[in-house]
């Protein structure tokens, strides 16, 4: 594969989804495609630049994106931001008007663990309380990842990563080897294909949005795009949870960080009064 194809391939990542490849990671594109290459009956990768230069293909550059995302993802990841929230809810719950909802966005959730986390976190702070209706939405650009995270089943080693034991035997039911999520908490997540770059306007307003260990794989000017269509989904009271390599600093005034609590941040009053 040339300097060419090469950036043929990076393009089309970049464009379709903002995750940028610099050409260090050329061995990525060796060790993921092969599959898309068989799929395809591409003979090598150099093919695969040509074809993807030559016309548009939909089917193809969708295939070439979903095999270049990473969804490297574990239960209660990173710590602070479930420590948070969980703190946060019972000021959440009881402050919901009759009717309305209470609403979290996991915003780029790969296989699952996130908003199942987030669900765990939920049905302990309701403790069986029917009277706050919660609504976890789960989106990812990958649609093949979202049909595993709808599933809703883990591998031992995917609980042993991060999930208290307590948890486990709480929400989980054993399935063969693998560890499948109790179905009323399977039910409290929607799970839908949105892709961050795009219009989100219709999502409405969340309380919570996590979005965690996924612009650090943009570049600036994306990162501030994505950041400021968060903040205008978020409520002005709202927190957004970023991963522990991402910051807003620098990136935009909407969002500030919330003093003493690492990876969270809220609406600028400023820029909320604006
Ligand atoms: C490393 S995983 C992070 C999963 C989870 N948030 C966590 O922190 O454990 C990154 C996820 O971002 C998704 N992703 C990448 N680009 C995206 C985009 N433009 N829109 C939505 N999701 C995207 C990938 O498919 C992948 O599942």
């Amino acid at each position: 594969m040339n300097n060419e194809e090469f950036a043929e391939i990076a393009g089309v990542v970049r464009r379709r989804s903002g995750i940028v490849l610099t050409s260090d990671k050329a061995y990525l594109l060796e060790t993921r495609l092969g599959p898309i290459l068989s799929r395809f009956k591409l003979p090598s990768l150099s093919a695969l630049g040509q074809k993807l230069r030559q016309r548009p293909d939909e089917v193809l550059e969708r295939a070439v994106v979903e095999a270049l995302t990473t969804h490297e993802s574990s239960f209660f990841r990173d710590g602070k931001p479930f420590e948070h929230l969980a703190k946060l809810l019972p000021r959440l719950i009881s402050g919901r008007s009759p009717g309305a909802p209470l609403r979290i966005w996991s915003a780029a959730c790969s296989t699952g663990q996130e908003p199942f986390s987030i669900a765990m976190l939920v049905a302990d702070a309701l403790a069986g309380r029917t009277d706050c209706r919660v609504e976890i939405l789960a989106t990812d650009i990958s649609a093949e990842i979202l049909q595993r995270a709808r599933q809703g089943v883990f591998t031992q080693f995917e609980v042993q990563r991060g999930l208290p034991i307590r948890s486990l035997v709480k929400h989980f039911r054993q399935d063969g080897a693998k560890w499948r999520i109790a179905p009323e908490l399977g039910a409290m997540v929607r799970f839908e294909e949105r892709n961050l770059l795009n219009d989100l306007s219709s999502l409405g307003r969340f309380d919570t949005i996590f979005c965690r260990n996924v612009l650090i794989y943009f570049d600036a000017p994306t990162k501030t795009r994505v950041l400021e269509a968060l903040a205008r989904r978020l409520s002005p009271d709202g927190v957004l949870y970023l991963g522990g390599a991402e910051t807003v600093l620098g990136l935009t005034d909407r969002l500030v960080p919330i003093p003493g609590e690492r990876g969270a941040y809220g609406v600028s009053a400023q820029k909320a009064a604006a």
